[in-house]
């Protein structure tokens, strides 16, 4: 035994960390930004998804990442190699767009098959391997079809099984569902997601679907004018967004005028509030902008002395078959915020103990630890 059958060591090893690096990227068109020095790791085996809002960068930084569109400056390195300047056949990685891209007048099989004939891989290997792929995505015995004889979601199946069929160190998918309906998206999501956890394969996908990337990321990056506002899981996202963007482009989340009165205070109209996550480092006396969540607006025992607790008005229930969504006004006087609107969440239980009903006036109150606290817009 020599100590030469070993591999070296990486000069890049981040212990798992960092299979994909992105460095200070950028990349313009003409004068135009379409990336603004992004940096980024991805660990190995982790789904991550690129969340913004349609022209915000999230095909332009995939497009680099697979060396479709080399990027103006900066670097990427996958797996220690530094690919950065790579054309696409030299780096390792399947992809899936959101036009299924299949060739019409190949078979399903043929498709699968490739990536695997331009690799000089052996006949029967590789029809053994199309078969084992046919399987992975559920169409064991569609490999004779041809791809209009297949519905839309069947169709992303196979460019799925095309993907992966040269077993690609990383998966890249850009917007792979937007063009299927409801329903196939929703179980397709699901799908990809077990296959994704199976194979442990390093997945990015491209989505402006924020449903999609909290069900299905082990994290998620949000974009923005080429830029990243955030990176987190699903839970950190939501729960403690990093900007006013992130927090109206996730979710549904109340703006209400304040001014920061004193440290981890802020007051809403005549009401001093209480921020048990701070005021965001601003000094007493700036205007913020104070974010809630409708589901954390709370009603139940609030006896007007309560802190952080005012009066409103409902001016108008909408039933949403699991819960009613609120629209309330601020009660009292000017000073009192009165006038100021807000959306709160109701449990179909509440409405029923509590009689809620349009027109109605109550004391709501906002729970410390359910405010955030934003520069003014
Ligand atoms: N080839 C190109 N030439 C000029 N501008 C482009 C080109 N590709 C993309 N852009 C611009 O870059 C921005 C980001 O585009 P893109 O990455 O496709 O957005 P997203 O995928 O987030 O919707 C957009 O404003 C788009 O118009
Ligand atoms: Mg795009």
């Amino acid at each position: 035994m020599t100590m030469t059958t070993m591999n070296p060591p990486q000069t890049d090893d981040l212990s798992g960390a960092g299979y994909l690096r992105i460095e200070n990227l950028s990349k313009m068109f003409g004068v135009f930004a379409a990336l603004k020095s992004i940096s980024l790791e991805i660990r190995e085996g982790e789904f991550v998804c690129f969340l913004g809002p349609s022209g915000c960068g999230k095909t332009t930084l995939l497009r680099a990442i697979a060396g479709l569109d080399i990027q103006t400056n900066g670097s990427i390195f996958q797996a220690g190699r530094d690919i950065s300047r790579l054309p696409p056949s030299e780096r390792d990685f399947g992809i899936v767009f959101q036009s299924y891209a299949l060739f019409p007048n190949l078979t399903v099989s043929k498709n699968i098959a490739y990536g695997l004939e331009s690799r000089r891989m052996p006949r029967a290997a590789i029809a053994a391997r199309v078969m084992e792929l046919l399987q992975l995505v559920g169409l064991p015995d569609s490999g004779e079809k041809y791809p209009s004889q297949l519905s839309g979601g069947q169709q992303q199946r196979v460019a799925l099984a095309r993907a992966l069929a040269t077993s690609p160190g990383l998966l890249l998918l850009d917007e792979p569902l937007s063009a299927l309906d409801a329903r196939v998206r929703v179980h397709l999501r699901h799908e990809i997601k077990h296959l994704q956890r199976r194979l442990g394969i390093t997945t990015i996908m491209v989505t402006h679907d924020q449903e999609e990337a909290l069900t299905m990321a082990d994290r998620i990056v949000v974009m923005n004018h080429g830029v990243i506002e955030q990176v987190g899981t699903a839970t950190e996202i939501y729960r403690d967004p990093a900007s006013a963007f992130v927090a109206d482009f996730i979710g549904t989340m109340n703006f209400l005028p304040g001014v920061v009165t004193r440290p981890g205070r802020v007051a809403f109209g005549g009401v001093e509030l209480d921020c048990a996550g701070g005021v965001n480092g601003f000094a007493a006396g700036t205007p913020v902008t104070i974010a809630v969540r409708p589901e954390d607006v709370s009603i139940r025992n609030i006896d007007g002395s309560k802190s952080n607790s005012f009066a409103a008005q409902i001016l108008e229930m909408e039933f949403l078959g699991s819960f009613y969504r609120g629209t309330l006004i601020a009660a009292g006087t000017p000073a009192d915020a009165a006038g100021e609107t807000l959306t709160a969440d109701f449990s179909i239980n509440a409405v029923r103990d509590l009689g809620l009903a349009d027109g109605m006036s109550l004391s709501i109150a906002f729970p410390p630890d359910c405010i955030r606290v934003f520069e003014r817009q």
